[in-house]
């Protein structure tokens, strides 16, 4: 059974592209064949696997905006076993381009329905906002991962982002379930790491995975040689994390 993963968190820079690009790399890793989509304009997750958000076509944008464009069109093969679907900067404009169309939150699933080959899992990289992009990766998933910053603060926010995605299932999209809250940029010397996680698992309770990804500069270090961690770093903290991730999400169902 194919998975679909989207990871959502209209916080930015909490480590949601990292996660995608990390764990995508575990999950191949573990032999699983995998597709990730980038639905973010800044289009991060194509720059990290190598390709260039300015050139590439077609792009999710075509996914989202051309009737005509099929996924099969658009997907690439990044790695062994990780295909992506990129981002153009054209997708700055889509989320204003949807929201006259009709069909504006279901175009990524229709797409995703057409005759394609299979994968194991898909992960769905989505931009720092809840707009129709980001609601487009929530009605096409079956699963939400939330990246959390494990800072002062952090957990305001997470809140009101359920209380959206509890709306979209009610309204849009009965299947998505919460796979789990994943804390971040955990720093262990920090002091407010401890009462972060602390309060994430009082909240979240068993939904808070065991994995918890370290800040490690590695991870930010492997996006510009167009690696993933798991390439650059393979011994790293925050590799030898993601790689847990991995096996816990495909542990999960
Ligand atoms: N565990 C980590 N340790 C150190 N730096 C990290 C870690 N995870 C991510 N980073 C760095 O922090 C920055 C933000 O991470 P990332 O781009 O994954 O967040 P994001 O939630 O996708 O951001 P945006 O909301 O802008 O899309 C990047 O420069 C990234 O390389
Ligand atoms: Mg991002």
């Amino acid at each position: 059974m194919e998975r679909i993963i989207t990871v959502a968190n209209q916080k930015g820079g909490v480590g949601k592209t990292t996660t995608v690009v990390n764990l995508a790399a575990g999950l191949a890793r573990l032999g699983h064949r995998v597709a990730v989509i980038d639905l973010d304009s800044q289009g991060a997750l194509t720059i990290s696997l190598g390709f260039d958000p300015y050139t590439v076509r077609p792009s999710t944008y075509n996914i989202l905006l051309d009737q005509g464009s099929t996924f099969s069109e658009v997907l690439r093969e990044a790695r062994q076993r990780i295909h992506i679907a990129p981002a153009n900067a054209e997708l700055i404009a889509a989320d204003y381009k949807l929201y006259n169309e009709a069909d504006r939150t279901s175009r990524l699933i229709e797409a995703l329905q057409h005759p394609r080959q299979p994968f194991d899992f898909i992960l769905i990289d989505t931009p720092p906002n809840l707009g129709l992009i980001t609601v487009n990766g929530l009605v096409a998933a079956g699963e939400l991962l939330i990246p959390v910053a494990a800072n002062y603060l952090s957990m305001r926010g997470v809140r009101s982002l359920l209380d959206s995605v509890w709306l979209i299932r009610e309204r849009l999209n009965p299947r998505l379930k919460l796979l789990g809250v994943l804390p971040t940029m955990v720093q262990p010397k920090a002091p407010h790491a401890k009462s972060a996680i602390y309060e994430m698992q009082t909240v979240f309770k068993q939904k808070v995975f065991h994995s918890i990804i370290p800040y490690d500069h590695a991870a930010a270090t492997a996006p510009a040689l167009r690696q993933t961690t798991l390439e650059y770093a393979p011994s790293s903290a925050v590799a030898t994390a993601y790689l847990h991730l991995a096996k816990e999400v495909s542990n999960a169902n």
